[in-house]
Formats: structure tokens, sequence, C-alpha cells
């Protein structure tokens, strides 16, 4: 396992379209490093992407702040079916540090994917774990949660992150 640097955004690997991936030593190790990484930054969950690999595989583990740890590798998901209803709740990303903001998201979904030695599983998720699904899958397709946001606070977001990034590298200096 290795700890990998989280992509931070407007980087442009967080827009790219990932590609299917199949079972093997290369994914086993890829879904090691999004563990590590995600655990060691206290996500709820990560995509590849956001550690700069284009393929679609992602990670979710909802529980952990409950100390119980349920880590859920998701290769290849796709989202089969939602509810009609959609919901609105605070979600925050690992490739935009200290942001959050409230989007809206179905309120249960059913995944289809494959586990890490490429048996299909699926899943139907309601709360916090249906958001995350929806969160980690956009991933995949170079979609972002700031996406869903107004165009204001979108454009407010991205003003905070460049004067952010500023700091750091001044200080870095
Ligand atoms: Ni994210």
């Amino acid at each position: 396992m290795a700890l990998k640097k989280i992509v931070i955004y407007p980087d442009s690997v967080l827009r790219e379209i990932c590609e299917p991936v199949e079972p093997g030593e290369p994914l086993s190790r890829l879904l090691d490093d999004l563990a590590e990484s995600m655990y060691a930054n206290k996500g709820v969950g990560l995509a590849a992407p956001q550690i700069g690999v284009t393929s679609r595989v992602a990670i979710i583990d909802v529980d952990q702040r409950d100390g119980e740890p349920r880590l859920i590798e998701l290769v290849n998901p796709e989202i089969l079916s939602t509810a009609d209803e959609v919901v609105e709740g605070d979600e925050g990303c690992l490739s935009f540090p200290g942001e959050f903001e409230k989007v809206r998201r179905f309120s249960r979904v059913t995944v289809k994917a494959m586990d890490r030695n490429g048996q299909a599983f699926e899943l139907t998720a309601e709360g916090l774990l249906a958001r995350a699904l929806q969160h980690e899958i956009d991933h995949l397709d170079g979609v972002l949660f700031i996406d869903y946001l107004s165009r204001l606070k979108r454009s407010m977001m991205e003003r905070r992150m460049k004067k952010a990034a500023k700091k750091a590298a001044s200080s870095r200096s």
C-alpha cells in the first residue's frame, strides 16, 4: 500500500472520463492505495482520478466515523436505478479541502459493480451511502459536486480555493 497525494481541483485529471478495468495485481494495488489515502485524509469516499488514475474504481466507507469501518470497493460501478425522490444534504470532497455545500441527490440508488476479484454484486442504499455512491460514481465520469451548485456558489468556492492555493504556495516559498 502507498499513501498517494490527493489531486486538488482544478487539476484536469478530475474531468477525465475513466476507463473500465479488469481484476489483477494493478487493480488490487490501486484499491489498497485508495483505502490508505482515504483513511489518512479522513474521507468517506475516494475515486481513482483523485489520486491521478483514470480507472473506473472508487471506494466508500461511510461508517468509519462511528468507529465501525466498512469498506466498500467499487470496480466499474454503474447506477442501475434510483428513487424518484431527491434530497438535499451537505457534501464535501477531498479534492476541495474545507469546502462543503448542499447538493441534491436521489434518496435511494441501486448500483451494480465488481469487487476486486471480478465478482459482480448489487447494492441498494439510502441516506449517506446513497449520496456517497452518486458522488463517487460521478467522479469516474469527470463530474464534480460543484457541477450541481448555482453559478454564484460555484464561483465563490472557486475564488476561495484559488486564494487558499496562493496562500499555501507563498508559505512554502
Ligand atoms: Ni469527491
